[in-house]
């Protein structure tokens, strides 16, 4: 995170609330949100605790969804949800003791055997096997993400990809088929077709720091066929008017 971000955050933020009356003016009338008010402190906190991802709520709800789906036969009542809450601290104590520069040596000696022990998740899934006798996938795990042709699951099969290993910049496509010969995978790609020129793309004033580009909403009439290190990162598509769809870089990197 850096000052620069964070201030971007709250000029954007103020263009919105200001934008909010001008293109709804109904909401003139509505009470003040206390929302809107509470938003703006995710500035401060920005500039306090880091990116929002070290500091959002997702762990604690995964947390709540894996303790209400664990079988108590009735026991409740304080003990067993004591040792819970415990561990999970200690969990959390010796992962953040891990991330720091000053983390004394015997806990990093640890870390090495219980990584042997519980391999991160990714690494366990690592990338599907060649099959039998070569043939299509209808979904193939590369190198821990999961990755489907677009007529089982759609929303995996959107990708961000290189088209060629000359390729500067990826492009947006989804994934038609997944073709497996011998050893080798290969995906093949129908790409979105670009926004026309003279089409107006409203998100490239916030690139990057929201890293959404305007399509057409049309496919090319080409594929690409590529492997599948070429592709950066899973897309989310949005076709917001009837030429016009976005494409949001899913990239965790
Ligand atoms: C697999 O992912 C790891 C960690 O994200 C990365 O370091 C590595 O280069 C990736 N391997 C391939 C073949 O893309
Ligand atoms: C990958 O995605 C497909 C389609 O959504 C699903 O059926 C499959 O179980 C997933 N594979 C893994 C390993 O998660
Ligand atoms: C694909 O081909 C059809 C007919 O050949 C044409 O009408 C259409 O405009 C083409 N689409 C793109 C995106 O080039
Ligand atoms: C996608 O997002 C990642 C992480 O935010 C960034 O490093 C990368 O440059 C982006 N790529 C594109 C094409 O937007």
């Amino acid at each position: 995170m850096t000052v620069e971000r964070a201030t971007t955050y709250h000029n954007f933020l103020k263009s919105w609330v200001e934008g909010l009356t001008v293109h709804h003016p109904h909401t003139l009338n509505h009470a003040k949100r206390p929302n809107v008010h509470v938003v703006f402190h995710i500035y401060d906190f920005l500039l306090l605790f880091g990116p929002v991802i070290s500091w959002w709520c997702f762990p604690f709800e995964r947390i709540i969804g894996f303790l209400q789906k664990i079988n108590t036969a009735n026991h409740i009542g304080g003990e067993l949800e004591g040792t819970l809450t415990k561990s999970f601290l200690r969990g959390a104590n010796l992962r953040r003791w891990l991330r720091r520069s000053d983390c004394p040596e015997i806990i990093k000696q640890f870390k090495a055997i219980f990584d042997r022990a519980f391999a991160p998740q990714s690494e366990r899934a690592g990338t599907s096997p060649p099959l039998v006798r070569d043939s299509n996938h209808a979904h193939y795990m590369f190198n821990g993400t999961n990755f489907s042709c677009a007529l089982m699951h759609l929303g995996n099969s959107l990708v961000l990809y290189y088209p060629s290993t000359s390729a500067s910049e990826p492009i947006a496509g989804s994934i038609e088929k997944i073709i497996s010969r011998g050893d080798k995978t290969s995906f093949i790609i129908r790409c979105q077709a670009p926004l026309p020129t003279g089409q107006f793309d409203p998100f490239l004033r916030y690139y990057p720091y929201f890293p959404a580009q305007t399509y057409s909403t049309k496919m090319q009439n080409t594929t690409d066929t590529v492997h599948p290190s070429m592709i950066l990162s899973h897309g989310a598509r949005f076709e917001f008017s009837e030429d016009r769809a976005v494409v949001l870089n899913l990239s965790r990197s």
